[in-house]
């Protein structure tokens, strides 16, 4: 897949780019990144990209000409625009698997107090990588392009690794152990070294249920559960009642 990324800053991308599954899906050809910067299409002196909020107020505004410019030079038809801000939809697994289905993904970063706000009616799309703000969208573009290269295939060293991920099953995943067997007085579940794939299965579908119930109880709204699980959480629910 192509994507695009709009930014004041194309040095930022330089180090997670390079690292990981982006440098791996980029080195294996699924995964083409360009940036565009809107200073390149400043015709002024300065080369102006922001200006003063109208109304006042502290902090200064993306102008909306070199901004739309830069959109403009790389959409094409069936281009996916997503505008980076705090006030967009929540980014979220679902939404890095539906962006790794696009052809062209283009990544616009905002900075300063944000966007002039003719410019949302350029975009498919608003997204925000959490409740806090950052300086720009340049950090949630990184989290972005990470969260898609590893959906891309050949990116990750076990296809099973992804599809196992917590919430791409929904719910959160399950702890891991590796070795020594016993680390500071405390022991491998005998479980995982019984050999016993069945149990070790079902040992941690009943652990991530556990989790989430216990961290984020709504994402167990439309998870379907056995009649034993559902008696296995209720035994949770009730030791955790008694020991408070
Ligand atoms: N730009 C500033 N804060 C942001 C956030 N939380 N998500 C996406 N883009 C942003």
């Amino acid at each position: 897949m192509q994507a695009a990324i709009i930014t004041l800053f194309p040095d930022y991308f330089r180090g997670p780019f390079d690292c990981g599954p982006t440098r791996v899906a980029r080195a294996d050809g699924q995964l083409d990144v360009s940036f565009v910067n809107p200073r390149d299409f400043t015709a002024d002196a300065h080369r102006t990209v922001d200006d003063y909020p109208f109304g006042g107020g502290a902090g200064m505004v993306l102008k909306p000409e070199p901004l739309s410019a830069a959109i403009e030079s790389i959409r094409r038809p069936g281009s996916m625009i997503v505008l980076l801000s705090p006030q967009g939809d929540r980014f979220c697994q679902p939404m890095a698997e539906e962006f790794s289905r696009t052809g062209h993904l283009v990544l616009v970063c905002g900075r300063y107090k944000g966007v002039d706000e003719r410019i949302r009616t350029m975009v498919d799309r608003e997204v925000s990588v959490g409740d806090y703000v950052l300086a720009g969208g340049e950090a949630a573009a990184v989290v972005i392009v990470e969260a898609i290269a590893r959906l891309l295939p050949g990116a990750v060293g076990h296809e099973d690794s992804v599809s196992t991920d917590s919430f791409s099953v929904g719910i959160l995943d399950t702890p891991y152990y590796t070795r020594p067997r016993e680390f500071r007085g405390s022991a491998v579940p005998e479980v995982l070294v019984s050999g016993d794939h069945a149990s070790v299965g079902r040992w941690r579908r009943e652990q991530a249920l556990k989790i989430t119930a216990q961290r984020r109880p709504e994402l167990l709204r439309d998870e379907v559960l056995t009649e034993s699980e559902r008696e296995f959480l209720c035994r949770e629910l009730e030791k955790e009642v008694l020991n408070g």
